[in-house]
């Protein structure tokens, strides 16, 4: 990676439209139409508290840069023992994750020389969408249900009558031009087909990616995606930690970042149980812009954890450091795409002979041991669910977090992941990221060999989904 140049980039040259797209805190109203949205306070500067680091755990070096600049005053984190990273350090990195991702306002991607060859342009890239006939008809459809309210305005010819979310200002300026100056005869069908077209083909720049979790995600998973907007700390599990680009449910083996179709599913069905709602009332195009956003911020921090851990260890910053942490923090996402859980295709029955076995496997401390936190009866009560502080008191297990977790009471039937018997076994096979319950699909005996055969893992999992009263 040694040859990757840098690029030149016109920081700061970015034309600001002249309506700032609108960043009102959740509660507010999305501006009416007519309403300038440049009177909103800038996007981020509504919820988040200045100097608030990026990273968890981070902490402010007095001096630091960016006092203007959301994004820039992430901090010294635990590269520094005795509290602070030296100012031009912090200043260097501030200026790499510039270079790199923008601000938080004009975020964007640095397009690596390197890439060049293979076609990859994470700009471009909407991360594995693909822009197919099949997809675009998709996103349609769910625009078309989304919208339901104002495409009949638009038939209508009536496009002053048209109300969209605020992350779709630009688009609303545009359809209301076009309504001030073409007086309503002249808005002909072609013309009302295009607009309605620009409304169900309508995908989110990364700036307006960033306003729909502004809108819907921030609240919990904070400004900066760790985990702690304000109304994250009633909440048992915790909203994700973006920032820790670890994702609890995946299809993917060997604790590898989640695909673009793992997230959407998290987000069209919710996790059962948790404060994670179902978002499936958005469009396709507002859920993909959310994942985007949830990219932008975890790539982000992965960067800047890298950059900390090199100074750590090396006591400065290469000039390469930068642009290889950001190409490897790249290829961990996309190479998420080759590692597959491998589930095979054909579903067995859920006999009761299976299911016997299932229980035999989930007690056996040999093999599944899954009792051991789960209890014998899967009430998440197992012994290994506690340990014994000094005292006899209990303490609960904890996640990578630090925040206390109980294994699933599995009678309760809350399967996160997925409930067809497809998702537990991934599930068994994957474990839960971020959480004790390991990989038991990776996991080996004492001769190498895989502990549990692929009919055995069918067996453990019809006995969980048996479980459920
Ligand atoms: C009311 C609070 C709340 C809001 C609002 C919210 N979430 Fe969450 N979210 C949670 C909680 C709680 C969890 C953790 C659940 C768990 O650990 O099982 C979570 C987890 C997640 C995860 C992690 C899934 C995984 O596999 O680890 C993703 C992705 C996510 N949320 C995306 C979003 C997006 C995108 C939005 C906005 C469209 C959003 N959330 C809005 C509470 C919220
Ligand atoms: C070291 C402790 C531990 C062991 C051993 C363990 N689990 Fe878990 N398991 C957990 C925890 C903790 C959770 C909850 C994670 C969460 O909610 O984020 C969980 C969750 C689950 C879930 C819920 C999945 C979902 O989609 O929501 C299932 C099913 C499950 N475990 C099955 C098993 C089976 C079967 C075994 C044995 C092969 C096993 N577990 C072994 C700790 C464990």
């Amino acid at each position: 990676m040694k040859h990757i140049r840098r690029l030149p980039v016109a920081l700061g040259s970015a034309i600001v439209p002249a309506l700032v797209l609108a960043a009102c805190s959740p509660s507010e109203p999305a501006p009416r139409p007519g309403e300038s949205a440049a009177q909103a306070p800038a996007a981020g500067a509504s919820s988040h508290t200045p100097g608030a680091p990026l990273l968890p755990g981070a902490q402010h070096a007095t001096g630091a840069p960016g006092a203007t600049d959301p994004t820039a005053d992430a901090d010294a984190s635990d590269a520094a023992d005795d509290g602070a990273l030296p100012a031009d350090v912090r200043e260097r990195i501030d200026a790499d994750l510039a270079e790199l991702f923008g601000t938080l306002d004009e975020p964007h991607y640095e397009r690596l020389d390197a890439w060049g060859a293979s076609g990859f342009d994470p700009a471009s890239d909407a991360f594995g969408v693909g822009d197919t006939e099949a997809a675009r008809a998709e996103f349609a459809r769910s625009a078309a249900i989304r919208f339901g309210f104002e495409l009949p305005h638009v038939r209508d010819g009536d496009f002053q009558s048209v109300h969209l979310p605020e992350y779709q200002l630009a688009l609303l300026v545009e359809i209301h031009e076009l309504g001030r100056t073409k007086p309503r005869a002249d808005r002909d069908a072609a013309l009302r087909a295009e607009v309605e077209r620009k409304i169900v083909e309508w995908y989110p720049t990364l700036r307006e990616a960033r306003s729909i979790y502004h809108v819907h995600c921030e609240t919990c998973h904070g400004a900066h995606g760790g985990g702690d907007g304000p109304t994250s700390f009633g909440h048992d599990p915790r909203p994700r930690d973006f920032t820790s680009g670890v994702f609890k449910f995946t299809s993917r083996v060997s604790r590898a970042k989640p695909t673009r179709a793992d997230l959407l599913r998290t987000l069209t069905h919710g996790l059962d149980g948790t404060g994670m709602a179902s978002y499936g009332g958005l469009s396709r195009a507002e859920l993909e812009g959310a994942i985007d956003w949830i990219r932008w911020l975890a790539l982000r921090a992965a960067v800047e954890r890298e950059l900390l851990a090199t100074f750590e260890l090396e006591d400065e910053i290469p000039e390469d450091a930068a642009h290889e942490a950001y190409a490897s923090a790249w290829d961990a996402w996309l190479a998420a795409e080759s590692k597959p859980v491998p589930v095979p295709s054909a579903v067995p029955g859920a006999t009761a002979e299976r299911i016997a076995r299932g229980r035999e496997l989930f007690l056996d401390v040999k093999k599944g041991n899954c009792a051991q936190c789960h209890g014998e009866g899967g009430l998440g009560d197992g012994p290994a669910s506690y340990t014994l502080e000094p005292g006899g008191s209990r303490e609960s297990i904890k996640d990578d977090w630090g925040h206390s977790i109980r294994p699933r009471n599995l009678v309760e039937g809350k399967f996160r992941g997925g409930r067809r018997p497809e998702d537990v076994y991934r599930r068994i096979y994957a474990g839960i990221n971020g959480t004790p319950m390991p990989t038991l699909g990776e996991t080996k005996d004492a001769n190498g060999a895989p502990l549990l055969s692929e009919d055995e893992l069918w067996d453990l999992a019809f006995y969980a989904l048996s479980l459920k009263h």
